[in-house]
């Protein structure tokens, strides 16, 4: 695994503008190479300035979204139109704003009876669109400030899975206190480019928990992101970063 590269802006709308520029720059890269892109979006408040600059014609023009395949590195176990939906939120933020076809947006299911129902038929679903262990072009995540990512939870059982691709997951101790799904860390760490975007204040004990203290898993489980042949970055503010 390379070392993190660490790149610490002014504030949050630096790290939103830089994440745009970041995906913008992966997609153009990845469908040169390969002529497509597999991105997975975060949930949580964080991307939504970054998702929405994404929509802005400074950035659109420049995406060629009929080559894109977009993907969620989780999701609460409520219905789409929720507001706590993390599918709701890409949707108010970007994909509503773009030509992005339909059929290239993959949310998680929710719509079965439980979180770990959903999770088994979105791994099937998947599984229609990567015949192995998918490698997505690039993996956007967040930190929750009790050190968990996508919907990995301290202490949660699905810290350990390392067969299944996506789990359903009972909530952690941040809100919202809904059932999840989840990737997986074998998922995850098959990314060729994984990214965590952090900002405020709140984080900064958390960041410097995670990248000067190397915590247990079962303690910080974002310590387990670690790219197998995949570069990682963490992209924060300085706020964030003050503790580093
Ligand atoms: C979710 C996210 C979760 C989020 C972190 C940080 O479903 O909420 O996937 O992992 O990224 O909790 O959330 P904020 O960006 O709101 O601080």
């Amino acid at each position: 695994m390379t070392e993190p590269t660490i790149t610490i802006v002014p504030d949050a709308d630096q790290v939103a503008l830089r994440t745009a520029e970041l995906i913008t720059q992966t997609a153009i890269q990845a469908i040169q190479e390969r002529g497509r892109f597999t991105l997975v979006l975060s949930g949580g408040s964080t991307p939504e300035k970054a998702y929405a600059i994404l929509a802005e014609p400074r950035f659109a023009d420049r995406i060629d979204w009929p080559r894109w395949e977009l993907f969620f590195g989780d999701e609460r176990f409520v219905p789409h139109d929720d507001p706590r939906s993390n599918a709701a939120m890409a949707d108010r933020t970007l994909l509503s704003h773009v030509p992005i076809p339909p059929r290239n947006v993959h949310p998680i299911p929710t719509h079965l009876g439980t979180a770990q129902e959903c999770a088994e038929a979105w791994q099937a679903q998947l599984r229609t669109q990567f015949p192995s262990l998918p490698q997505f072009d690039l993996v956007l995540l967040g930190l929750g400030d009790d050190g968990h990512t996508a919907s990995l939870f301290p202490g949660k059982p699905a810290l350990w899975e390392q067969s299944a691709w996506a789990v359903g997951s009972t909530p952690g101790v941040l809100p919202p206190p809904v059932d999840r799904v989840t990737l997986t860390f074998p998922v995850l760490n098959a990314a060729r480019h994984a990214v965590f975007l952090v900002t405020g204040e709140k984080k900064a004990d958390v960041v410097h928990k995670l990248l000067r203290q190397n915590p247990p898993i079962s303690e910080a489980p974002a310590i387990g992101v670690q790219p197998a042949t995949g570069t990682l970055t963490w992209l924060l503010d300085t706020a964030a970063a003050a503790k580093l």
